[in-house]
């Protein structure tokens, strides 16, 4: 049942509602779940079916290979949600991109309906019943159940009270970076060493790595990003002397 007290409640129209239980049975999410700080529901959308045979899908018209999803079970099974006031997200290759930036608008939205599409396609009149398409990347998939769970795991988890806020900090994209290196003991594995300033118990140097290592990791592995982060003028510095040397040219950064 969806826990109305839920701070996010998603509603999810799919074919194959089983996807959807051990994914969110474990871990993070399941324990968010379990708390009732999110809720997830899955909706059988054969339940809406036509005829005996509760068809979803028919021939395409004009001819062509596959099925396409008829739209009235797709209709039957997400007005309601609509009516309740969700926001409804069509999952479709040909949506907008999944960004750390749209998982923070869909966070806030607190109801989410999600229509998982399957077959060739959807009948292009279906489209009328989403408030958003969502691609979770450009490449096909057989059917949006699979983007759906990577959609609520990345808008789930910035829920307040789903991790701790401090994990959302650092984390890649949250400020337009890539996150820096990680580690953990032991001090050496296999002769490769910590940074001895990870070591140093100074936070002030620490913090000053961490940044830069952040500004290095994305200016070598995705420089595209650098256009909309918002740098400082130290950061500025920072990567004009990273960009006119070759000191990480043998680091994982430059695979
Ligand atoms: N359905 C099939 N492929 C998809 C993708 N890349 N994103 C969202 N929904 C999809």
């Amino acid at each position: 049942m969806p826990d109305p007290s839920a701070a996010l409640r998603f509603d999810v129209v799919t074919l194959f509602p089983e996807l959807f239980d051990l994914p969110l049975r474990v871990s993070v999410i399941g324990r968010a779940i379990e708390r009732g700080v999110i809720s997830v529901e899955a909706h059988d959308l054969r339940q809406h079916g036509i005829g005996r045979h509760r068809a979803v899908d028919d021939y395409p018209y004009g001819g062509g290979a596959g099925m396409v999803m008829r739209p009235e079970p797709l209709f039957a099974a997400v007005e309601p949600l609509r009516a309740a006031g969700a926001m409804v997200i069509l999952m479709d290759p040909a949506g907008e991109r999944l960004t750390d930036r749209l998982a923070r608008e869909l966070a806030a939205a607190g109801h989410l309906a999600i229509v998982c599409g399957r077959y060739e396609g959807i009948d292009e009149r279906t489209r009328a019943l989403a408030d958003r398409e969502v691609s979770i990347g450009d490449y096909v998939l057989t059917g949006g159940e699979l983007p759906a769970l990577v959609l609520i795991d990345a808008v789930a988890r910035l829920v307040p009270g789903v991790i701790e806020p401090a994990s959302h900090e650092s984390d890649s994209f949250a400020d337009g970076l890539l996150e820096g290196p990680q580690y953990t003991r032991p001090e050496t594995f296999r002769e490769m060493a910590v940074p001895d300033v990870l070591l140093s118990g100074h936070h002030g140097e620490v913090a000053r790595w961490r940044r830069r290592e952040a500004l290095r990791r994305t200016l070598r592995r995705r420089p595209d990003l650098l256009e909309g982060a918002p740098l400082s003028p130290e950061d500025r510095v920072e990567l004009d002397r990273l960009a006119r040397t070759d000191e990480a040219a043998d680091g994982a950064d430059e695979r």
